[in-house]
This record gives C-alpha cells, sequence and structure tokens, in this order.
C-alpha cells in the first residue's frame, strides 16, 4: 500500500504542474441518481439548460437510417454539415468547424493559442470552460467581473488587455446570468481589441434571444475581423447528448484550430442529426416560443414568491433567493426538482433555473414555495 502510495506520489510530482490545479468537473446529479437518492419516482431536472421539447421528430428518422452504417467511420471533414451550415449562415465552408459539442472547440481554440503565461480574458461569473481550457495549456485567466445587475462592462474588460493576452471570451448571452452585450457595445469592442488577439463570442443561447439591441458576432466575422463564433445543437436544437458545436471565423484562423482536431471528432449520427435539425424551422420556432413562454411563467411565479430574477436572454433564469441558495437547492431535491445551485458559480444567494415545459415550471415554483415554507418556519431543523 505505502509502496503505490509512493509510486502515485513520484508520477504525480512527473504530471505537468498547471493541471495540479483542476479539479475533475462535477457534473449536476442525474435524475436516476436523485430517484434512487430520495425515493422518488418522478423527477424534474432544470439544471443544465436542454430544450424541453426533446428533439426535432426529423432527428429521430435520421438516427434510425444513421445507425446501420454504425460499422463505418464517420465523415472526419463533416462535409454534409459544414455544407448545410456555410448555407444556412451564408459563409464560405472553410469558415466553419464543426467540434464535438462547443466545448471541445473552447479546448481547441486554447491549444492553438494559447502558450505558458499567456493571458484569457473572461468575464466573471461565467461558463468554467474557458478558464478549463487556458487551465491545461498553463495559460493565465483574467476574470473580470460582470458589472451592476450583472450587465458586462466592456470598457473594464478592455482594459484588462495585455500584450500577453491572446483570447478575450464574450459569453452571450452569457451563462449563468443570461445578460448579453448591446450591438453597439460589441461593435465598439470588436474595434478596439488590439490585432495581437482574439475574440472570441460564445453563443450558444443566442437562439433564444428577444432583445431587440443584441449584438451578434456573425457580420464582423463576415467583415474580417479577428473574431470567433461559437454555436450548439445542444440547447435550442435539442440534439445535447450527441455533442455537437460549431466555430464560424476567417478561414485563416479556422485553418489553425482546424489542426489540433482528432480526425473523426465528430460522430457520423450527431453529423446526420445536425444536418436534420437544422433543416426544420417549425422545430427551431417551436421551441424557441415554449421558452419564451415558460420565461414569463418563471418570472411571474418567482417573483410572487419574493426572489429576484436577472432578466435573462437564454432558456434559464438566475435567481436570487431569500435564503441561502445551497439549502434550497438541497430542498428542492429532496422535492425531486433539480436546479444548478448558484454557490458553484461563486453566487450562495442565487439558483440558475432553466427553463422546462410548463408542467415543469409549474412543479418548480410549488416546491420551491413549500421549501420557502419549510425555511421560514420557526424551529425549522432543515
Ligand atoms: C455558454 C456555453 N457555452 C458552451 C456550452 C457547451 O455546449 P456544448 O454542449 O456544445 O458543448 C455550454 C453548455 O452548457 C454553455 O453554457
Amino acid at each position: 500500500m505505502e509502496g503505490v502510495r509512493e509510486m502515485a506520489g513520484a508520477i504525480g510530482s512527473r504530471a505537468r504542474p498547471a493541471i495540479m490545479g483542476i479539479e475533475p468537473y462535477v457534473p449536476g446529479k442525474p435524475i436516476e441518481e436523485v430517484q434512487r437518492e430520495f425515493g422518488l419516482r418522478d423527477v424534474v431536472k432544470l439544471a443544465s439548460n436542454e430544450n424541453p421539447l426533446g428533439p426535432s421528430p426529423k432527428v429521430q428518422e435520421v438516427l434510425v437510417r444513421a445507425a446501420a452504417n454504425l460499422h463505418r467511420y464517420p465523415d472526419g471533414g463533416a462535409v454534409r454539415l459544414r455544407q448545410a451550415l456555410a448555407a444556412f449562415h451564408g459563409v464560405p465552408e472553410n469558415a466553419v468547424l464543426v467540434g464535438n459539442g462547443s466545448d471541445e472547440l473552447i479546448k481547441l481554440i486554447a491549444e492553438s493559442f494559447v502558450e505558458p503565461g499567456d493571458e484569457v480574458i473572461v468575464p466573471t461569473p461565467s461558463f468554467s470552460e474557458y478558464w478549463f481550457a487556458t487551465q491545461v495549456m498553463a495559460g493565465t485567466t483574467v476574470a473580470v467581473p460582470l458589472g451592476e445587475g450583472f450587465q458586462y462592462d466592456p470598457e473594464r474588460m478592455l482594459q484588462a488587455v495585455t500584450p500577453r493576452t491572446k483570447l478575450m471570451y464574450l459569453c452571450t448571452p452569457n451563462n449563468p446570468t443570461g445578460t448579453y452585450i448591446p450591438a453597439d457595445a460589441l461593435a465598439e469592442m470588436v474595434r478596439r481589441a488590439p490585432d495581437h488577439m482574439l475574440l472570441v463570442l460564445d453563443e450558444a443561447y443566442h437562439d433564444y434571444v428577444e432583445a431587440e439591441d443584441y449584438g451578434e458576432g456573425l457580420p464582423f466575422v463576415k467583415d474580417g475581423a479577428k473574431v470567433i463564433v461559437l454555436r450548439t445543437f445542444s440547447k435550442l436544437y435539442a440534439l445535447a447528448a450527441l455533442r455537437v458545436g460549431y466555430a464560424v471565423a476567417d478561414p485563416e484562423i479556422i485553418d489553425l484550430v482546424n489542426r489540433v482536431r482528432e480526425p473523426f471528432n465528430v460522430n457520423a449520427l450527431a453529423q446526420a442529426a445536425a444536418v436534420a435539425a437544422l433543416e426544420d424551422g417549425e422545430h427551431r420556432r417551436n421551441s424557441f416560443e415554449m421558452n419564451r413562454t415558460g420565461k414569463r411563467q418563471l418570472y411571474t411565479g418567482l417573483e410572487t414568491l419574493g426572489c429576484r430574477c436577472v432578466p435573462s436572454q437564454a432558456n434559464f433564469i438566475l435567481v436570487q433567493t431569500p435564503y441561502p441558495s445551497t439549502r434550497v437547492f438541497e430542498q428542492l431535491l429532496r422535492r425531486g426538482v433539480i436546479v444548478r445551485d448558484g454557490a458553484a458559480f461563486g453566487l450562495p444567494d442565487h439558483l440558475r433555473i432553466s427553463v422546462g415545459t410548463r408542467e415543469e415550471n409549474a412543479r418548480l415554483l410549488d416546491a420551491l414555495a413549500d421549501v420557502f415554507r419549510t425555511l421560514g418556519g420557526a424551529g425549522s431543523r432543515d
């Protein structure tokens, strides 16, 4: 036993120091685990910003057909999917790169550009993958807090730029806040970003945006700016399990990132499903509409319960609760509702709640009312 421990220590000292500060990713609790732990049958998950409508029926049809060819390697160039995306966005095919989720693309971008000691500017709170990918490459994450009401502070982000800055991430709408960068502020940031860095616009939740002044990145890509736009099929397109994301950027940038991509990074089922999903405009509209009405149902219900909601352009709402978030989170679990504890983002009095179906949202609101009664009750021991 002692010998084994010594060996692990010796090997540990041979690992790259940069990875020692990384804790393995802890995903949210799966439905099955909550069912087992609390002896519940009916569990609702509003924790991972998924599309409660499920995938398009057209996707399910193509998957059956694609399954007959599972003995073949996928198309390593994802030609059909890249052609479909290029046509959809009006960009050349060599401006599009697909990844095993946009998670993979975030890592590939770091592998392509970040050297030890290089700086990557990220908003905070925001999506943890930016920090993770930077850390893997022994880069330095420069976290710039969001401003009042979790709104972006473009000036503060630009002030963080140094000669060592390689990348600046802008997550818009931002996870976990749902806030966004207006078009005029984005234009200003693109104009003032120096030549030695790239702006990466993570637009995972772009498809849910209702705000008319929202700024999107594609026009800047088309204009030749040093901007990478990331999108995903995991949210509105409801293909989270299949893992497909994509980057759109100047072909020269795409060529660089493509060098570090694994040959068959996006599997054949995922490629076929993404093409079919892209063609199903009706499913997209239904998903958008379900989110729009669900969000209003949640705003009204949550505010009635005394919670403060951060206005969101995404498919989730960041909610300030009158009790510590971890206690509320745990109490909701016991009632069969899984949300995301804000403590994970450094916000111990907030929850991030994904928008579900009408029934799921109602279930959350009922459970939350009950939790507040319990936590507010005199002599409560919860
Ligand atoms: C802001 C943001 N970017 C990227 C992703 C990852 O998406 P994908 O499923 O495409 O890896 C997520 C997932 O939740 C996200 O919130």
